[in-house]
């Protein structure tokens, strides 16, 4: 085993989060170290692939402020990587207004929306229909399509992060896996596969891995890891286009119902737009256990659903793959994000940011778990997200 090397921050995951986490540690002028297992600048977290879904609206009011601190911090790293990374095709939402999840309650969204001066529109299915070429949707089906919000440039985010965080200073190091941390009354000790470090707090922002290190400290967290499809189909008409679209449905006795799909945008192939269903069921027990092959079920519930109600897209799969979703257990919080303290002994020296849809907040995130880990406090409201409340024993 290498010497021990100290750092002020160690963070473990070099996604967008561990990367948005290095560069604003390295900015606030800390010495810090971003350990990723694999390489760097991949898009395999979250809804995977090259576009993530931007929103601003929530149905919670408090992740619904989130997305509203976030769009600052995502306009000033715009201007920093002088790139447009956020673009504003549209985010529809729509569906069976009597669905009850946290996607569905849309009249509480729109009360927010109309709280916090966020323009919107509110369709019915026959809009939606007429605007957007969907046909044969339910007559109660109704949604809002909210025109700021489309989709995120994924590898210009990453590579943006990357170089930024390289620039301010951080130490970035792929290809070694951390095997423990183990927080004590001066810091943290981490265990690679290479070397053993210490710090003087640690992020864990190591996405589907999280339980690996929390989980021998007797503290994993109540999350699914899902292994979801992900389907590239041609437009039949190839002159439509699509905002951002997410309907909510019924769910039906084997899975949630919930599609979602996006536009064109300018860095994916012309005529191909990517969709996917987000079915909560079947977690597995470990992120090792994805095949990468998508289950011919998930597959077949998202082409019925195309045939049936796009028709200027070609249900037959161009391409398909897979993605992790890691969700938390309550669907209420939507992430876990703040430090361990009240879950560990000396876990105020570790910072979780773990599971949920966390593209969209990926600048903001990294600002949080800096904050907390420097200053033990954050002026976002996190509560909801605390590690506290939602631990399974053992
Ligand atoms: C979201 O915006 O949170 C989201 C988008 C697509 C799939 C799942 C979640």
């Amino acid at each position: 085993m290498a010497l021990t090397e100290t750092y002020d921050l160690i963070v473990v995951g070099g996604g967008p989060v561990g990367l948005s986490c290095g560069w604003n540690a390295a900015e606030r002028g800390l010495r810090v170290l971003v350990l990723e297992r694999t390489g760097f600048l991949n898009e395999t977290n979250g809804t995977s692939g090259a576009e993530r879904h931007w929103r601003l609206q929530y149905t919670q009011e408090d992740l619904f402020r989130l997305t509203l601190e976030t769009l600052p911090l995502w306009r000033r790293l715009e201007g920093l990587v002088d790139r447009k990374l956020i673009h504003e095709i549209g985010s529809l939402w729509f569906g069976d207004v009597e669905v009850h999840t946290n996607e569905g309650r849309i009249d509480e969204t729109a009360v927010h929306m109309d709280n916090f001066d966020v323009p919107y529109e509110w369709l019915t299915a026959r809009d939606i229909e007429r605007r957007f070429g969907f046909q044969d949707l339910p007559g109660h089906y109704a949604g809002f399509l909210q025109p700021d919000g489309g989709t995120i440039d994924v590898r210009a985010t990453l590579g943006g992060l990357y170089s930024l965080a390289q620039a301010t200073g951080a130490r970035l190091r792929g290809g070694e896996t951390v095997l423990a941390v183990e927080p004590d009354g001066d810091g943290v000790t981490v265990r690679t596969d290479e070397r053993v470090y210490r710090a003087r707090r640690v992020v864990l922002a190591n996405g589907p891995y999280v339980n690996d290190l929390l989980a021998p400290l007797g503290a994993p967290l109540d999350v699914g890891i899902y292994e979801l499809a992900l389907v590239a189909l041609r437009l039949a008409q190839p002159d439509r286009d699509f905002p951002f679209w997410f309907v909510f449905q019924q769910p039906t006795e084997e899975d949630t119902n919930l599609f979602y799909g996006f536009g064109r945008n300018p860095w994916s192939p012309r005529d191909e737009v990517r969709l996917g269903p987000v079915f909560e069921v079947s977690p597995l027990k470990h992120a090792a256990m994805a095949t990468g092959v998508p289950a011919p079920r998930q597959v077949e519930r998202l082409t019925t659903w195309v045939a049936r109600h796009l028709p200027a897209l070609d249900p037959t799969p161009v391409r398909s793959s897979t993605c992790l979703a890691v969700l938390p257990t309550d669907p209420q919080r939507q992430f876990y994000l703040g430090t361990a303290a009240d879950l560990v002994p000396d876990g105020d020296k570790l910072v979780v940011c773990a599971a949920g849809w966390g593209f969209k907040f990926v600048p903001l995130l990294g600002q949080i778990c800096v904050d907390l880990a420097v200053d033990g406090r954050t002026g976002a409201d996190i509560s909801r997200l605390a590690l506290s409340s939602s631990v399974r024993a053992g």
